[in-house]
């Protein structure tokens, strides 16, 4: 029997939550629905839309599926489930803002969410601005009348600055607006938003859900609040994800839990050695307790997942693609959350407030599922290739 309750420990409930295997002939699985065409009885059932599944868009038993086992983490009301990550930004943002509203974003944010809204959002006659990741309960400062969302995103994309959500909650509920939270990094495994007082949680299933770098996926979760506004937006934009990535996503938490936990192992062992190593500035990793925001994380976090960052000792863009070209094992790609490892430059030119300073070149580095000492090695080869360019 499935169980959809928090009341198991998180590992059962990512083996168990979702479907009931006894509601399709006991196969483990539910099926992988691909629909447009839903048939109806009868003309009244048909005019009345008065059955469980009504057109393709607007939800599948497959679909259901994966909502219900990321309602089942999230401890939310409804999950809409997106075509990417991305989609998963964009389309509540859609939902919650119109004309004369205005946004406040972390400054940290991931950059496409910052692209939307400078051009999407503000083509709307949205008012966008930018606050600095440690703004806290001093977020009240910059509410406004009209503020409509505030955006977090915890730890920040590339430079993992936490921020104090629950803080920051609290005072956007004082004046009505809602929090949305890009909690992508964490999973709702180590980080509960909206237990923490944020009502959309926002996730690229494309990373650890989906797991393997070859699906693009996102889900967005709502409290009881927002759930009827996000699930109207959904059904209007028309803006749902295919049955074979949302089948895989849901075979992907099924292991998330074991890979999260050999993700965090690997990447807390290599972000710890690498503050010994020679040539290297900083590690920006919110579960070492060098991190500034360290007590901030551990106070809500209950653990890490496998991307950080490194600042070199010095040097500038030479140094940082003499570090990337000399991997072996480490690929350079965009995205994370698979069982490879990958590494980025990181470019902070975006940047208004969170943008430093730092002591050399930035290095985002995505921990995979490979043996770290094999990584160990392959970072090292990075570091001589840095120290002599
Ligand atoms: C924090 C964060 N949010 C959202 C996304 C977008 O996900 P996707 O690649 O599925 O569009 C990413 C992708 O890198 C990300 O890092």
């Amino acid at each position: 029997m499935a169980t959809d309750g928090n009341e198991t420990g998180i590992n059962t409930r990512l083996a168990h939550s979702g479907n009931n295997p006894h509601d399709y002939f006991g196969f483990v699985n539910p099926p992988i629905v691909h629909a447009s065409t839903v048939l109806y009885p009868n003309a009244s059932v048909m005019a009345a839309r008065s059955q469980k599944y009504t057109y393709g868009t607007r939800g599948t038993p497959t679909t259901d599926a994966l909502a219900h086992a990321i309602d089942a983490l999230e401890g939310s009301a409804g999950t809409i489930i997106v075509p990417s990550g991305l989609a998963a930004v964009t389309v509540p943002s859609l939902a919650f803002l119109s004309a004369g509203d205005h946004i406040l974003i972390v400054d940290s944010v991931y950059h496409p969410t910052r692209n939307f809204a400078d051009t999407m959002l503000k083509r709307l006659g949205v008012e966008v601005e930018y606050y600095d990741p440690h703004a806290g309960a001093g977020i009240a400062s910059l509410i406004k009348p009209n503020t409509k969302v505030v955006f977090t995103e915890s730890p920040a994309s590339n430079t993992f600055e936490v921020q104090d959500v629950p803080a920051i909650a609290k005072a956007a509920h004082e004046t009505g607006a809602i929090v949305m939270m890009d909690n992508t990094w964490a999973t709702p495994l180590y980080f509960r938003p909206l237990d923490h007082g944020v009502d959309i949680s926002i996730h690229a299933a494309t990373k650890y859900p989906a797991g393997h770098s070859d699906v693009l996926l996102g889900t967005v979760s709502a409290n009881a609040n927002c759930w009827k506004q996000l699930c109207e937006t959904f059904y209007t934009m028309g803006c749902c994800a295919g049955p074979d990535d949302v089948y895989q996503v849901l075979r992907g938490l099924r292991t998330m839990g074991v890979r999260l936990d050999h993700h965090q192992k690997s990447a807390l062992s290599i972000a710890t050695w690498l503050e010994g190593q020679p040539g290297v500035a900083r590690v920006l990793h919110p579960a070492l307790p060098s991190h500034p925001d360290h007590a901030v994380w551990k106070r809500d976090f209950s653990g890490s997942s496998g991307i950080f960052s490194i600042v070199l000792k010095g040097g500038g863009q030479r140094q940082q693609h003499a570090f990337l070209d000399a991997l072996k094992i480490f690929g350079l790609g965009y995205s994370w959350g698979g069982y490879e490892s990958l590494a980025v430059p990181v470019f902070l030119g975006d940047r208004t407030v969170a943008k430093g300073p730092y002591d050399g070149p930035l290095i985002r580095l995505q921990i995979g599922l490979e043996d770290v000492e094999d990584l160990k090695a392959d970072i090292l080869r990075g570091l001589e290739a840095a120290a002599a360019a």
